[in-house]
């Protein structure tokens, strides 16, 4: 009996002391060889199993061609162009999914149509409520680092943070946005295919976007085959074309010649002080800078009527009006503005011929491009 005691005890001990190795020896992880996480020496699962961790995807590299003439594209080196980045930007471009109440889309005040622009003088927000500048076009910003008529951002990424959250514009918040995103699975897998990431997040967003708006060229207008000489200009846009790029209209100063842009901000007479909008002042707080915009680019500019920051001009004959009365004065006014009080003194077949060479800069394969099209 006492024998049989002490067996039992024994092996009470043994059971005892087996179940603190075991204990000792536990190591928690994932149990399952299936899962992408398995760790073999794991001795407990401890629910860590994971089914679904990113599988890399190789992204394939979107070749920009740079235009003969134009200096290569300033592309962030942490956002490199992706044929499947600028797929999903283009995707999100029109999506209205990105506003506060899924109405509005980039796409509904830059429209493709109207070069990227907005046809109506102000854009009308989700809450309809108007803003006071004309939504710029969107062409060839590739070559561009300030952005807006006053020039508050200078990265197309940063841009990309603001019409999402202006209560004038999409009216939305970006949690609100990455939450929609990461519920939609469709958007989850076309996220991970362009940045291989699981969870979406603004700053993916605003990424594919400018990948998209960077494929935004535009160079084939009859001015781009003109310089390429692959046709003649009428006399009549001749006519325009040394108009534009002489003393007597002096254009070409702010507006460059070939690219058609200077990356610039001037005041090109159109008010007296004070001004009703700033503009660059407006963003480096300085009085010598008030009344001062970007100068827009002039490509496909009889698609993106209105004009001015304010869309005040609603024709190309009107914006030769203005330059050609020589404009307001004001203190920040442009010394290149040099025909101010006198004019430049247009005949009218002056006027006609350089209206007829900024018709001249219109490219009709950009605005129907297939390829900026969902
Ligand atoms: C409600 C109309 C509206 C919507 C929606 C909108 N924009 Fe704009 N956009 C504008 C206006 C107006 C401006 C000019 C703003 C300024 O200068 O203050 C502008 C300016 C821009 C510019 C600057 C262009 C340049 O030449 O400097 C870019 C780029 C742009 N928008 C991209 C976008 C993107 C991307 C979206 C969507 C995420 C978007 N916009 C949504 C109206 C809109
Ligand atoms: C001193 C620099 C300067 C000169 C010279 C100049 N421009 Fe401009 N131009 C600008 C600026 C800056 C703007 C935008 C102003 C604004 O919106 O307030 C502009 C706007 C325009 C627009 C409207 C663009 C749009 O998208 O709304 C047209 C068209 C235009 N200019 C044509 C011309 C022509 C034609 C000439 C020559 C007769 C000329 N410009 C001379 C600086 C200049």
């Amino acid at each position: 009996m006492i024998k049989l005691n002490k067996v039992l005890y024994a092996l009470c001990c043994l059971i005892f002391l087996l179940s603190c190795k075991k204990d000792f020896l536990i190591i928690q992880g994932c149990t399952d060889k299936s899962a992408l996480n398995y760790n073999s020496s794991a001795t407990y699962e401890d629910g860590s199993c994971d089914y679904d961790t990113l599988i890399p995807y190789q992204t394939t590299p979107y070749m920009i061609i740079i235009p003969e003439g134009f200096p290569d594209m300033d592309i962030p080196e942490n956002n490199p162009m992706t044929v499947e980045g600028v797929e999903l930007g283009k995707k999100l471009f029109h999506d209205p999914i990105l506003s506060g109440d899924g109405t509005l889309s980039c796409a509904s005040c830059h429209m493709q149509s109207s070069s990227f622009s907005d046809p109506n003088r102000f854009s009308t927000g989700i809450n309809g409520i108007q803003g006071s500048r004309n939504a710029s076009a969107i062409i060839n910003l590739g070559w561009t680092n300030s952005f807006n008529w006053d020039g508050s951002a200078s990265t197309l990424e940063e841009q990309g943070f603001e019409p999402v959250i202006n209560p004038i514009e999409m009216n939305n918040t970006w949690p609100n946005v990455e939450n929609v995103l990461n519920a939609d699975t469709n958007y989850k897998e076309l996220f991970r295919r362009a940045f291989n990431t699981q969870k979406i997040d603004s700053t993916h967003v605003v990424m594919a976007i400018a990948q998209f708006e960077r494929t935004l060229i535009s160079v084939n207008s009859r001015y781009d085959k003109y310089l390429r000489q692959e046709l003649q200009l009428t006399p009549s846009e001749l006519n325009g074309y040394v108009i534009f790029n002489s003393e007597q209209g002096d254009c070409f100063h702010c507006h460059g010649t070939n690219k058609l842009m200077d990356n610039s901000f001037h005041n090109n007479a159109l008010d007296l002080e004070p001004f009703l909008d700033n503009g660059l002042g407006q963003v480096t707080g300085l009085a010598s800078d008030y009344g001062k915009f970007k100068t827009p680019t002039l490509r496909n500019i009889e698609f993106s009527a209105p004009y001015m920051h304010d869309g005040r001009f609603a024709t190309l004959e009107e914006v030769v009006e203005h330059y050609n009365s020589g404009g307001e004065y004001s203190s920040t006014v442009d010394p290149l503005m040099k025909k101010l009080g006198v004019g430049l003194q247009l005949t009218n077949q002056q006027k006609e011929d350089l209206i007829a060479f900024l018709k001249a800069l219109s490219d009709t394969d950009f605005i129907n491009n297939p390829d900026f099209t969902p």
